[in-house]
């Protein structure tokens, strides 16, 4: 495919994991060292494309344009930080698994959908949602490279050796060259005491994918800065959260020149656009920090949830449904529904059993 920038899906089968927390993080610094990046927001819960200081939430987005309805230059917006832009999710995007389902063809593939770009952009962050459905598969499918975040917690090292045998799986199938850009280890809690033995094992499994930088855990940063809809990097520019992620960028701009060839066919390392330097970026974060500040960003909660603003229903207890209003024709859709879905998981299953 000619003229596409390189592609990295942020991607791990396990929710929770911080694959959104890395994507806007990451994308910001790669922005603050000079890089012209998109992020792509394929999670219908829509965490990443709040977290970039918008007040409101487009109206078109990824939905539109993997469904043919707009195209990439429609549905890109640019965010207050220099260099990043973003493809928003929409609430249209929770019953897009569902279409696909209905009408096959309708699916776009994203690397289809950026032809052309690599000009605009110098890379695309596709932040992936948990589940196998379509907007991961078509995430994995366009994607030069996945970048795993990883926790050292039991149950997260089950998702991890889940999400490698789908990249895997992918990766003998519909993608043979995309690779392995390096798991990052993150929400790394020193107290919790298998943390280290956790360690050793996705170490042992996985060698040298894994980063030797982490991501330590750091409630108070990141759930503030989500509160006002901002990267980490933005809300606290010196934090140790900050340092962990502009160091990962450092990591990526080192991998640039083998994405760059993976992406081109290339043999030889083609020519990169200048970047700028370490304290350069650190400047960078620290001017978006004070010009959040100057905008009274951070006077403002973001993603915080207020009582009443959203009628909450009853729950259904004993009684019947038509007693909380529901009323024949809701239950007739909601029946019809169930059966797309049924049919949604016999097209999918099978798919993903193909890989
Ligand atoms: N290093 C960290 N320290 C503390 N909290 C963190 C850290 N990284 C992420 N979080 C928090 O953990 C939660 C999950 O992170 P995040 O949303 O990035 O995970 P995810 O893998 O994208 O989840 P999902 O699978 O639901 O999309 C969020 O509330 C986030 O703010
Ligand atoms: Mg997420």
């Amino acid at each position: 495919m000619a003229n596409v920038p390189p592609i990295v899906a942020v991607f791990n089968a396990k929710g929770g994991v911080g694959k959104t927390t890395t994507v806007t993080n990451l994308a910001t610094c790669l922005a603050a060292f000079g890089r012209k990046v998109l992020v792509i927001d394929m999670d219908a819960q829509g965490n990443a494309s709040t977290s970039f200081a918008m007040s409101t939430l487009p109206r078109i987005g990824t939905y539109d344009l993997v469904t043919g309805k707009s195209t990439l230059a429609e549905v890109v917006i640019p965010t207050l930080f220099a260099g990043l832009s973003i493809v928003a999710a929409t609430d249209d995007l929770g019953i897009i698994d569902v279409e696909v389902a209905i009408s096959a063809n309708k699916q776009g593939v994203l690397r289809n959908l950026l032809a052309d770009t690599a000009g605009t952009y110098d890379l695309v962050l596709v932040d992936c949602p948990p589940a196998m459905g379509a907007m991961t598969v078509n995430a994995l499918v366009s994607a030069h490279a996945v970048l795993v975040p990883a926790n050292p917690t039991p149950f997260a090292h089950d998702g991890l050796m889940r999400t490698w045998r789908v990249v895997k799986r992918l990766h003998a199938s519909l993608n043979p060259a995309l690779f392995v850009l390096g798991v990052l280890i993150t929400l790394a809690e020193d107290e919790h005491e298998d943390r280290w033995e956790i360690d050793r094992v996705i170490h042992a499994e996985l060698g040298k994918l894994v980063y030797d930088i982490q991501v330590a855990h750091d409630t108070p940063t990141y759930v503030n800065a989500a509160s006002h809809g901002l990267p980490a990097v933005v809300y606290a520019p010196t934090s140790p959260s900050a340092r962990e992620h502009l160091d990962l960028a450092e990591r990526l701009l080192a991998a640039e020149p083998r994405l760059k060839r993976v992406v081109e066919g290339l043999v030889a390392d083609p020519p990169l656009p200048p970047r700028r330097s370490r304290a350069e970026a650190e400047n960078q974060l620290a001017a978006w920090h004070a010009d959040v500040r100057e905008r009274g960003l951070f006077a403002k909660r973001m993603n915080v949830p207020e009582i009443g603003v959203e009628p909450t229903p009853a729950l259904f207890g004993e009684d019947e449904p038509e007693a909380h209003g529901c009323s024949s024709r809701q239950l007739t859709i909601a029946a019809g529904l169930g059966a797309v879905i049924g049919a949604t998981a016999a097209i999918v299953v099978p798919l993903l059993a193909a890989l």
